[in-house]
């Protein structure tokens, strides 16, 4: 490793960074991360701040979880990688496919199709969508459904699929084919209410309608994340998932949950499906299924859709789809480790707990600081929207909203933002310390900025 002048020098100069503007990195530097211990990380500066990010909410056991480290290396040294392409396999994935079969099986998913991370999985529900209508007799049925604000990552369906102009704009044309219907977001709607139920109803008629002008025989899936969390933790009321599993039954569409952040725990439930009591009909997972230490996702698959796919005898239900890294064993290794140490942590019950000490504290936060517009939060996922003018909901500027950062980070707490939105989703093993911790470095983050 070269000396740390060196790589000071160089940062941000040969790489561009996702989701930033190059010139803007050139710029301001990120911060250069070298370390990480417990729930804490450690700057190249020696600086430790509390990380309430949680890698990208997925180091959910944090940074010192040595059963997972201990797996990846014992699964290096005894076979680092093979294909499972058509007709070679390998034994930590068997194990995993049925360990995983039992951590769904509440979610009524029993089949598995592995993935590098989220964006794959999406990938892959949205392609077997498409193709269990047309083994299951309805060619017809190739479009989706998705909310505004939704965030299904960055390949073409995904983006296609997402909600946001942030990650569509510069990539049009997407895929044809795709509706959007507002998101069941009470501070933001097109409704002029406040009132979740109401918004619920109101997304329930405008997806009857859609669905009346389309074609029901068109429509392949309904796409959501049963929390929408980069749009900014967005949480619906209990009655809509319930409600679009209900639409989606009656008109024979599929329903697919994107859970790459919800999986395992983060809520305070085991899934997002599980917390609004629906089973989908595909999950898409990645993220802390290895506690974000080895790029991989799987898809659930229900025994709905696996019936249909393994009763077809004709090539239509053959699986034309996958990756070189679709099953890595040390990804497997590291995904068995991660379950059995998840379990063992009980980390939803302490996701739920820790979650409700962190969203009482960021209300009394709201009481003290203009700033604070909205207060958004389900177990480790929570989210502050700043304005400039409390009445108007005018977005705070994003000079302020980097000095939240900056003089949070000072304080001790990295916090992640996205637009106008202060998102925290810190490891599920934080103590009721570390979330006061958490809410003391944003209260001098937010004084420091309103100042
Ligand atoms: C709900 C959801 N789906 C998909 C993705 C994409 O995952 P990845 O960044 O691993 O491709 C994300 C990433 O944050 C996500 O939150």
């Amino acid at each position: 490793m070269r000396e740390t002048n060196f790589i000071i020098e160089n940062n941000a100069r040969h790489l561009w960074h996702p989701m930033a503007h190059p010139a803007e990195m050139q710029a301001n530097p990120p911060r250069i991360i070298n370390s990480g211990e417990g729930v804490e990380i450690v700057d190249i500066h020696g600086k430790k701040v509390l990380d309430a990010v949680g890698g990208l909410w997925n180091v959910n056991l944090g940074y010192s979880c040595e059963p997972v480290k201990k797996a990846i290396r014992d699964q290096l040294d005894e076979l680092p990688y093979y294909s499972t392409f058509r007709g070679t396999t390998n034994s930590p994935l068997i194990e995993l496919s049925y360990e995983l079969a039992e951590w769904f099986k509440p979610d009524g998913l029993s089949r598995s199709f592995f993935t590098s991370g989220g964006s794959d999985s999406v990938e892959t529900c949205l392609r077997l969508a498409r193709q269990f209508h047309k083994v299951n007799g309805q060619p017809e049925r190739t479009k989706f459904v998705a909310l505004k604000k939704g965030y299904h990552g960055t390949h073409f369906g995904g983006a296609s699929v997402n909600g946001n102009q942030n990650f569509r704009r510069n990539y049009e044309p997407l895929l044809p084919g795709v509706i959007h219907l507002p998101a069941p977001f009470s501070y933001r709607n097109p409704f002029n209410t406040t009132d979740d139920a109401e918004i619920t109803a109101a997304i329930g008629r405008l997806f009857e309608d859609e669905i009346a002008f389309q074609g029901a025989d068109t429509i392949a899936a309904l796409i959501v994340e049963p929390v929408l969390g980069a749009g900014g933790v967005i949480v619906p009321h209990e009655t809509f998932l319930p409600l679009m599993r209900e639409i989606c039954d009656r008109h024979g569409i599929l329903l697919i949950a994107d859970e790459v952040i919800t999986a395992f725990g983060r809520t305070g439930a085991w899934t997002g499906s599980r917390l609004w009591g629906v089973q989908p009909d595909m999950m898409s997972t990645a993220k802390a299924i290895t506690n974000g230490y080895f790029p991989f996702g799987a898809v659930m698959i229900s025994d709905k859709v696996a019936q249909v796919f393994e009763s077809n005898k004709s090539a239509v239900g053959s699986i034309g789809h996958g990756y070189t890294y679709s099953g890595h064993p040390v990804g497997a290794a590291a995904a068995l480790a991660t379950l059995k140490e998840t379990k063992r942590l009980n980390v939803a019950e302490n996701a739920a707990a820790r979650g409700e000490e962190l969203l009482s504290g960021l209300k009394k936060l709201q009481d003290k600081h203009e700033l604070i517009g909205d207060i958004r939060g389900k177990g480790l996922m929570c989210a502050l929207e700043l304005v400039s003018d409390r009445a108007k909901k005018s977005g705070a500027a994003k000079d302020v909203i980097q000095k939240v950062q900056d003089a949070t980070y000072d304080a001790g707490v990295l916090v992640r933002t996205s637009g106008a939105n202060v998102i925290m989703s810190p490891p599920l093993i934080v103590t009721a310390e570390n979330v006061q911790t958490m809410l003391t470095a944003l209260d001098a983050g937010l004084t420091a900025a309103g100042a």
